[in-house]
């Protein structure tokens, strides 16, 4: 039987981001007390931009990372860490930088890793999350494709992190920022569906008109490969924080 995530709907992606920025809180406090580390699966992307933003405001308010271990669903391959758009680059400037993480408890998969190795790299990253006890929660947004990670239409459930072929759509979305398509890479490291379902909560965010088509197509019944986001209609623990305009089309 699949298990259709339940959502949240907010005024606004800061009133939503502030409810997920809590919700990480609370966990990271209750894990703390019990002498557990608390491990975040993190996204990049603009949506989690303002959670980011949340979490820092609550670290500086108290909020201590010292526990705190995670692993990032992606990176561009053949973009080196020091690259502006590199997903290295953009946890550090908006998150890592501004909380007392310890640096050795932070893991990006390496996009500048060389073809020989990138296999036994993506198994030592499983390896790392299975060590680390499993991903508590992990943090997602929507691609207007219905990816997860970078798991494009067609993935498959069964896939660990792996090497993977952007797809049309998400090249477009990133052109801008690479200064047009041509640059943009053609292939990342992600996490794949079997390590997204493996963590114990899923939390996925989803703001703005454009994901709004996407989001009803992932909370309706039917699981297919074609939309990778209505595999999470296999996870226990999965829920939707959407603004008003990215649940336009929910009842
Ligand atoms: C990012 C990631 C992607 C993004 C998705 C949405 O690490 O894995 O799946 O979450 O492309 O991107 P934004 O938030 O920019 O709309």
């Amino acid at each position: 039987m699949p298990d259709i995530p339940s959502y949240r709907l907010f005024e606004s992606p800061q009133s939503a981001s502030r409810a997920v920025a809590d919700d990480i809180s609370q966990l990271i406090r209750s894990r703390d007390n019990k002498g557990k580390n608390t491990v975040l699966g993190l996204a990049t992307g603009n949506t989690p931009i303002e959670l980011y933003e949340e979490l820092i405001r609550l670290h500086r308010a108290g909020l201590s990372f010292r526990n705190v271990v995670t692993f990032n669903l992606d990176e561009y391959i053949g973009i080196d860490r020091e690259h502006c758009e590199s997903y290295w680059q953009f946890m550090h400037s908006r998150l890592f930088n501004h909380i007392d993480i310890t640096p050795e408890n932070i893991h990006l998969p390496d996009g500048m890793v060389c073809a020989d190795d990138i296999e036994s790299h993506c198994s030592t990253y499983e390896k790392q999350i299975k060590e680390a006890g499993g991903i508590d929660l992990q943090v997602l947004g929507i691609g207007r494709n219905g990816h997860i990670g970078f798991n494009e239409p067609g993935a498959s459930p069964d896939l660990a992190t792996h090497v993977t072929q952007l797809n049309e759509v998400t090249i477009s979305d990133a052109a801008a920022a690479f200064g047009g398509p041509d640059n943009v890479p053609q292939y990342a490291i992600t996490m794949g569906v079997k390590t997204i379902l493996a963590a114990q909560r899923i939390t996925l965010l989803a703001f703005g008109s454009s994901k709004a088509d996407i989001v009803k197509r992932a909370l309706t019944p039917g699981i297919t490969a074609e939309v990778p986001a209505t595999y999470l209609q296999s996870h226990h623990n999965t829920t939707f924080f959407l603004d008003q305009e990215a649940g336009e089309g929910l009842n």
